[in-house]
């Protein structure tokens, strides 16, 4: 049921949007803000502002909305090492000072951060353990994180696992461009010692949808958000090689422990997720089930 609520979206133009911006129009009316590209077409209305400029307030005073979900970001490691001060800029800056205009006009944000502000040395983390970032990706969003917390606001922080669903356009989430690749026969290298909490897009959109209409009840701070699985690269394609058909000869598995990386690399960053679990009403899919409904979609396209 349309709630009438309204939803600024920023990162519009990202990955994740293309699957999360239909299922949230359903519900709430939305805004969905792109930077250098525009969001796609759908039942929102669509903005394109830098949010590392000094337009945020008025964007955020003209829209007016009742929640914030924040999914803009430097999303990539190789991205942030090779800038800093521009990852510094939207991944720590701009949620410091969305979580400050937000907290003075009685806004709820969701914001987007990641499992990668763990080490990756032990598997399981709670939100209550010690992150401890590997990268300059992972930094900046802790750094992201705290000051959002100093805000004193209504932030509510999602420490989002690698995520896997379908995409469009050229900027496709990992699984659609693996799938592409194993379609067309190709071999494909993936790491057999990273393991993730992957979640399912549209589990995540489903989450968004809980965590807006009940935003005034859950208690601000971390949540870690994946699903109950952890896998590795190579396990997670196997999965999709037995769904879809494909040979699992076309996978190479390979060790990120081999190869040398401008920084270290979080080796298992799997996680706990009972706190978020406790907090709202969803559940995530398990990835059986998952794949198989990517599966369906894929076809249906
Ligand atoms: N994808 C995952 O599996 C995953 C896993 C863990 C955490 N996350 C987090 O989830 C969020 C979304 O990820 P994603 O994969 O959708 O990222 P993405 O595809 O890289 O998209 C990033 C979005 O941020 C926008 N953006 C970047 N700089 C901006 C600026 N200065 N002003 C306004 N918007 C700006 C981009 O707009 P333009 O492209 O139009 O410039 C784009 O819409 C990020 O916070 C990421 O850290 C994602």
């Amino acid at each position: 049921m349309h709630t009438g609520r309204k939803v600024l979206y920023t990162g519009a133009s990202g990955k994740l949007a293309h699957t999360i911006l239909p299922i949230l129009a359903k519900t709430f009316s939305v805004i969905a803000v792109g930077n250098q590209k525009a969001p796609q077409k759908g039942d929102w209305q669509s903005v394109q502002a830098d949010l590392t400029d000094d337009k945020l307030e008025a964007l955020i005073e003209q829209s007016n909305p009742e929640i914030i979900i924040n999914a803009a970001a430097m999303a990539t490691d190789r991205q942030c090492y090779e800038d800093p001060q521009a990852a510094h800029r939207i991944n720590t800056e701009v949620p410091e000072a969305i979580a400050r205009i937000a907290a003075a006009r009685d806004i709820t944000v969701i914001h987007f951060s990641t499992d990668q502000v763990y080490e990756g040395k032990q598997r399981n983390y709670r939100e209550d353990e010690k992150a401890t970032a590997l990268n300059i990706y992972g930094q900046s969003k802790l750094n992201g994180e705290a000051r959002m917390l100093q805000q004193q606001g209504h932030s509510i922080i999602l420490r989002l696992a690698l995520t896997f669903g379908l995409g469009t356009g050229d900027a496709l989430p990992f699984s659609h461009a693996l799938i592409n690749q194993l379609q067309a026969g190709e071999q494909v290298n993936l790491f057999e010692d990273e393991y993730r909490s992957v979640l399912y897009i549209p589990d995540l959109a489903t989450l968004l949808v809980a965590l807006a209409r009940t935003a005034g009840q859950i208690p601000a701070g971390i949540y870690n958000v994946g699903g109950r699985q952890s896998v590795n690269r190579v396990e997670f394609a196997q999965m999709i090689c037995r769904q879809f058909g494909f040979s699992p000869s076309l996978i190479n598995p390979v060790k990120a422990a081999d190869l040398s990386f401008a920084e270290p690399r979080p080796a298992d960053c799997s996680m706990n997720i009972d706190k978020l679990l406790a907090a709202v009403d969803w559940q995530p899919r398990n990835l059986d089930e998952a794949i198989a409904q990517m599966h369906r979609h894929y076809h249906s396209r």
